[in-house]
C-alpha cells in the first residue's frame, strides 16, 4: 500500500514538474522572443562590423581567414532561422488578440516557438562569444611592375623614332609636368605612346619612374573606370559603390607614396579633371608626370599641358616603306612597282590608310587591279581599301561642336589637293556662300571666320598651308569630305570630285 502510495506521489510530482516546466516555458514566451530579438540585433551589428573590417582590410592587401568566412556563413544561416521564428511569433501574437477562440492552438504554437527561441538564443550567444579569432591573413600581392608592356607593332620610319626620342627627353626634363601628343585621327599617336611605354622599361633616365600607368579612355569618359585603371596598377582596391570623391581621396593618398610616376592618358576627347580623379599634378617638382594623346589641341590647352608634340602624317619614303612592308613582294614586280608607288602616295601619309590599302592590294600581281585602284584613289571615291579609315575620321567630324564648322570644313574640299588656301579668301567665300550668318558687320563675320579656321586647325581637320596666312586640307580628309557630302544627306552639302559645288547649306 505504502509502495503504491509512493508511486502515486512520484507520478504526481513528475506530472506537476512536467506541467510546471511547460507552463513556465509558455509564460516566458514573450521574454524568450524578446531575448532572441536582442541577440539578433547584437549579432547583426557584430556581423556588419566584421564586414566593414574585411573591406578595409582588403584594400590594404589583407584577406579574411577561412574561420572568418565560416563564422559569417553561420551567422547568415542563423539569421534566416531567427527571422522566421520572429515572424511566426509576431503572427501568433496577432491571431491571439484577434481570434480569442484560437487560444488553445496559439498556446501550442507559442510553446513550440518559445522553446525554439530559447535554443536559438543560446546559439546566437555562442556565435557572438566565439568572434574573437584572428580575422585576417596577409595576401601577398604581386609586386608593382614598373611598366606593363603593351601590344604594339614597331614603328616604321625615322620621324616616328625621332619623336620617341624627343618624348623621352621631355619626360626626363623637370620643367615639363604635362606633355600633350596631338594629331589627326589614325596618324599614330597611340602607337607612339605605346612604344614609349614599352621603352621606359629599359631606358636609363636621370630620375627614373617607379611606376608607369597606362590609361585607355573613350569618348564617353567614365571617371570611376579611369580611377580603377590607375588603382589596379598600384595594388589598391577601390570599392565600386563608393563615391568618386572618396575613391579619389584614397587614390591620391596611395599615389603620393610613390616617388616618381608617369600616367599616360590615351585617346582623350575632352578635358580630364585630374583633381576630381585624385591624381596628383602640378606639385612644383613634377613628380607625377602626365602624358595625354588626343586629336584636339584644345584638349591640351584645357588640361594645361606644358608642351605639345604634334604627330604629322608620314613622309613619302617612310609611307612607301610601310606600304611595301605590308603589301609584300608583289610590289617588286616590274609593272606593278610604279603603280604601287603612286597608290602609296595617294594615301597621303596617313598610316591607317596606307596599311589598309596595302593589305587590300597584297598578293594582287595583276597590273589591271593596281591601275584600277589608282584611278579610284585619284577620284577620291575609294575608301582606302576599307571603311575603317573614314569611320575613324567621322568621329572627329561629328565631334565638331557646330554644323557651321561641318559646312566650312566640307567647303574646303572644293579646293584641289595640296593647295594652300589663303585664309582671308576662304573666310570671304564662306561669308559670300552664306555659311557665316548672324553678324552685324563684315568685320565681325570675318573675325568669326578666322576663329572657325583656328578651330578646324586645332581639331586637325585643316592644317597650316605652305605660306604664312594659308591653310590646307589633308588629302585623306579631302577624300573624306567628298565622301561624307555625297553619302550623308544631312551634311547639307553636295560636293563632286570634279570640284564643282552645289550648296544647300543654311
Ligand atoms: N610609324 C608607324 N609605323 C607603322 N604603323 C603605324 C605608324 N603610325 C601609325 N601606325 C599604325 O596606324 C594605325 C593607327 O595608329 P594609332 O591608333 O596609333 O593612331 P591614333 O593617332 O592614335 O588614332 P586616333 O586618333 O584614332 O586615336 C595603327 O594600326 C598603327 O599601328
Ligand atoms: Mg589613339
Amino acid at each position: 500500500m505504502d509502495s503504491l502510495g509512493g508511486a502515486i506521489v512520484e507520478v504526481g510530482r513528475c506530472t506537476f514538474s512536467f506541467v510546471f516546466s511547460r507552463l513556465s516555458t509558455l509564460r516566458n514566451f514573450n521574454g524568450n522572443i524578446k531575448s532572441l530579438h536582442d541577440e539578433m540585433v547584437k549579432i547583426t551589428r557584430l556581423k556588419n562590423d566584421v564586414n566593414e573590417e574585411i573591406s578595409i582590410g582588403r584594400m590594404e592587401g589583407w584577406s579574411p581567414t577561412e574561420q572568418t568566412n565560416q563564422w559569417l556563413e553561420n551567422v547568415e544561416k542563423l539569421e534566416l532561422e531567427v527571422q522566421r521564428v520572429l515572424l511566426e511569433a509576431a503572427q501568433t501574437n496577432a491571431t491571439s488578440s484577434v481570434h480569442g477562440n484560437h487560444l488553445c492552438i496559439n498556446m501550442c504554437c507559442q510553446y513550440q516557438l518559445s522553446l525554439i527561441a530559447r535554443k536559438l538564443c543560446c546559439e546566437l550567444k555562442q556565435l557572438i562569444n566565439s568572434c574573437s579569432f584572428s580575422k585576417f591573413t596577409y595576401v601577398r600581392k604581386p609586386p608593382i611592375k614598373l611598366v606593363e608592356r603593351l601590344q604594339a607593332q614597331p614603328f616604321v620610319g625615322q620621324k616616328a623614332q625621332q619623336r620617341l626620342e624627343q618624348l623621352l627627353q621631355l619626360l626626363d626634363d623637370d620643367r615639363f609636368g604635362k606633355v600633350g601628343i596631338w594629331g589627326m585621327g589614325r596618324v599614330g599617336k597611340t602607337l607612339l605612346a605605346k612604344n614609349l611605354n614599352n621603352k621606359l622599361e629599359s631606358v636609363a633616365m636621370r630620375e627614373p619612374f617607379d611606376v608607369v600607368i597606362w590609361i585607355s579612355t573613350t569618348k564617353d569618359l567614365n571617371l570611376k573606370d579611369v580611377q580603377s585603371q590607375v588603382a589596379k596598377r598600384v595594388n589598391l582596391e577601390l570599392d565600386a559603390e563608393e563615391s568618386i570623391d572618396r575613391r579619389a581621396n584614397r587614390l591620391l593618398e596611395k599615389l603620393l607614396l610613390r616617388k616618381k610616376l608617369l600616367l599616360v592618358f590615351d585617346n582623350v576627347w575632352e578635358k580630364i579633371d585630374l583633381d576630381i580623379l585624385g591624381i596628383p599634378h602640378d606639385d612644383g617638382q613634377n613628380n607625377c608626370k602626365i602624358l595625354v594623346t588626343t586629336r584636339f589641341l584644345d584638349v591640351c590647352r584645357q588640361m594645361m599641358t606644358d608642351i605639345d608634340v604634334k604627330v604629322d602624317v608620314m613622309e613619302d619614303e617612310e609611307a612607301w616603306d610601310l606600304f611595301a612592308g605590308i603589301a609584300g613582294d608583289v610590289v617588286k614586280l616590274e609593272d606593278v612597282y610604279p603603280l604601287a608607288r603612286e597608290v602609296a602616295r595617294e594615301c597621303c601619309g596617313l598610316p591607317l590608310a596606307i596599311i589598309t590599302m596595302a593589305k587590300s592590294m597584297s598578293k594582287k600581281p595583276m597590273v589591271q587591279l593596281w591601275r584600277d585602284a589608282l584611278r579610284q584613289l585619284k577620284r577620291s571615291c575609294m575608301q582606302f581599301g576599307s571603311i575603317e579609315v573614314f569611320d575613324s575620321l567621322k568621329l572627329s567630324y561629328y565631334s565638331l561642336p557646330s554644323k557651321i564648322l561641318w559646312w566650312c570644313f566640307l567647303y574646303c574640299s572644293l579646293y584641289p589637293e595640296n593647295y594652300s588656301i589663303k585664309a582671308s579668301e576662304l573666310v570671304h567665300c564662306w561669308i559670300a556662300g552664306g555659311l557665316i550668318v548672324g553678324h552685324q558687320t563684315l568685320e565681325e563675320a570675318f573675325d568669326n571666320g578666322i576663329a572657325l579656321i583656328e578651330h578646324l586647325k586645332d581639331s586637325c581637320m585643316l592644317e597650316e598651308g605652305d605660306t604664312v596666312g594659308t591653310v590646307k586640307i589633308h588629302g585623306v580628309l579631302r577624300g573624306f569630305a567628298i565622301w561624307i557630302s555625297s553619302n550623308e544627306p544631312e551634311s547639307g552639302f553636295s560636293c563632286q570630285c570634279s570640284n564643282s559645288l552645289q550648296s544647300n547649306a543654311g
